[in-house]
């Protein structure tokens, strides 16, 4: 077991990271809470044992779906019914999307109650559930509506993930393989539990450098510009559905072409993207049929994109990431027309 800290003065916090350790909640839970809202999803086969509590389970909607104005009020309402007072406690048990959910609502109930994670998925213990970002979709996109609220504690409990499904599993191996580029170094030399620690130290020094995403945290989002722009894409029928991570590593693969074909890198860096989301055994090949020119209202529409095309690219002469702006159509598609010519030999 390790614990790592997000350091955010008096807003520190805790992520306990290994193998049964569910049942730490407890451990985080202050003496003057009376009620405890656990929100969590039915197809969420954990729970922590909180035996001689006042709490309720609050079950939300399963999929991305659950991240709405309308479930987030429905839920707000619940925890009031329920009478959970501005000194009580929301546990959020599962995935991303019941931790941002969750999170958002704990984040607005009273102007903001406690709030703690236990993250079920490899994607949720590697990122969603660390840092404080919180909200929910709106039809204009995803998390257009949010916050920025620390959980008082996050509990990354190893052994859940054994119950995923393998694409869920593999969609945090994309968030992973972000980190190897964040200078992790290789994760399949470290068995599972100090694999998702090496992330979380790497995720936890960047929020608390800057937990506002001013500067150095922007690139947490490397390969998610073209990401959520495929991942989007997908979820609209437009091509073929991906899990998020799935649409990061290919999005990594998309960012490394784009940075060589910039003259940023060379074919040695640009291999490495290759070799690493082959080894994680991600796809690597833009969404068959897919058009580059429909990318462009989703990236030109990414909230981080500020009225102009920003990508995190690597850089051979920065000696690593970088937010890139002012990236321009023709640069996406020479980029885009590189990749579907394939690996270079
Ligand atoms: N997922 C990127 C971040 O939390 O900043």
């Amino acid at each position: 077991m390790e614990t790592i800290r997000v350091e955010l003065a008096e807003r520190s916090y805790p992520i306990v990271i290994g193998a049964e350790v569910l049942d730490q909640v407890r451990d985080f839970i202050p003496a003057e809470v009376a009620k405890i809202a656990v929100v969590t999803q039915e197809n969420i086969p954990h729970r922590p044992d909180l035996e001689g509590l006042d709490f309720r389970v609050f079950t939300v909607p399963d999929g991305e779906d659950a991240k709405s104005m309308s479930v987030a009020a429905e839920l707000a309402e619940g925890v009031a019914e329920f009478g959970l007072s501005r000194s009580d406690l929301v546990v959020a048990v599962g995935g991303g999307v019941v931790t941002d959910l969750a999170g958002f609502v704990a984040s607005v109930y009273y102007r903001g109650i406690r709030y703690l994670n236990v993250a079920t998925t490899l994607l949720a213990q590697v990122d969603a559930a660390i840092g404080g970002k919180t909200g929910v979709n709106l039809p204009a996109g995803k998390n257009l509506v949010g916050s920025f609220w620390q959980p008082s504690a996050v509990i990354c409990d190893v052994s859940t993930l054994s119950t995923l499904n393998p694409r869920e599993y593999s969609s945090g191996l994309g968030e992973m393989a972000k980190y190897e580029f964040l200078g992790s170094g290789r994760l399949d030399a470290r068995d599972l539990e100090s694999a998702v620690a090496r992330c979380v130290a790497i995720k936890a020094a960047y929020v608390s450098r800057d937990e506002r995403e001013g500067g150095k945290r922007a690139l947490l989002n490397y390969g998610h510009t073209m990401g959520h722009a495929i991942e989007a894409l997908g979820l609209a029928g437009k091509s073929e559905h991906l899990y998020h991570g799935e649409a990061v590593a290919i999005g990594l693969v998309f960012a490394a072409h784009l940075a060589h074909s910039l003259g940023r890198i060379g074919y040695n860096e640009l291999n490495a993207h290759y070799e690493v989301v082959e080894r994680m055994g991600l796809p690597r090949w833009l969404p068959e049929g897919l058009d580059v020119e429909e990318t462009f209202p989703y990236l030109e529409r990414d909230k981080k994109a500020m009225g102009s095309m920003t990508f995190v690219l690597e850089s051979a002469a920065a000696d690593g990431l970088e937010v890139v702006r002012g990236v321009s159509r023709e640069d996406v598609r020479r980029a885009w027309a590189e990749m579907l010519d394939g690996r270079p030999r």
